[in-house]
């Protein structure tokens, strides 16, 4: 694994944004993956800020995203959908057609198979961003007895309700349920960033660099893929 430590998740962001921007200017008709949460946010400010400077277009890109809430219209403000239009795609110039997230209101099988078909049918994610769970979890995959190979429903665990509440009214409010890429979706982009900051995440951080490979902790996994870049600020690299 390349791993890149930066002063702060400021430096992190602009870091990690011009990889997504070399990708995108490299091939314009890049196949992105996308994450929610806090760690990416400044990753897609600075996207946001090169498309302004007229550095880059995204007319031609497609993106998919990790994974959606079940039970949440893409109009609801704690829907990833919305997450992702209030901070990235209505700031830039991606083709609604083009952007992919799983659908929290369809039936999550069929929408499952269909969510596989897509990337399939785009040629692949060329290059996936992935924030990473207190325990180890990427997309909404939790620690589990298997790797889950491909887009599937889950039921969140309490240490994920517990991290997601902040964003809703109560822990009561955080849905149960979600649809997420699978592991193995996940492991057949390309090329991945993993990006985490903050002393939290210097636990997980050391368990993803230097941990056993094990889907008790989901993110380790990625030790055995060829390209992927870990994106870390001081804070988060502590314990490395
Ligand atoms: C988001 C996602 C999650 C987050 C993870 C870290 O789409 O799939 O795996 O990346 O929970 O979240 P933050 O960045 O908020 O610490």
């Amino acid at each position: 694994m390349n791993v890149q430590v930066f002063k702060s998740a400021e430096q992190m962001g602009k870091a990690a944004a011009a990889m997504f921007a070399a990708q995108v200017i490299k091939k314009p008709e890049s196949v992105l993956g996308l994450a929610t949460g806090s760690t990416p946010l400044p990753v897609y400010a600075n996207l946001i800020e090169m498309h302004k400077d007229g550095l880059l277009d995204f007319s031609k890109v497609i993106s998919f995203n990790l994974d959606e809430y079940c039970g949440l219209a893409q109009t609801h403000d704690q829907s990833y959908y919305y997450f992702m239009r209030e901070n990235l795609f209505k700031h830039i110039n991606i083709r609604k057609e083009a952007i992919h997230v799983p659908s929290g209101t369809a039936d999550a099988e069929a929408e499952s198979a269909a969510y596989e078909k897509a990337i399939c049918a785009a040629g692949g994610i060329d290059l996936q961003i992935l924030g990473l769970g207190l325990n180890g979890h990427i997309g909404f995959n939790e620690p589990a007895d298997d790797f889950a190979k491909v887009t599937h429903k889950v039921r969140l665990t309490e240490s994920t309700i517990e991290a997601n509440k902040r964003f809703f009214a109560s822990a009561d409010e955080v849905p149960r349920e979600a649809i997420t890429m699978g592991v193995g979706t996940i492991m057949a982009a390309r090329e991945i960033i993993i990006a985490a900051t903050g002393a939290g995440k210097a636990e997980a951080v050391a368990k993803l660099v230097k941990g056993e490979v094990t889907p008790q902790f989901p993110a380790s996994v990625l030790q055995m893929h060829g390209c992927v870049t870990v994106m870390l600020d001081e804070a988060a690299a502590g314990l490395l």
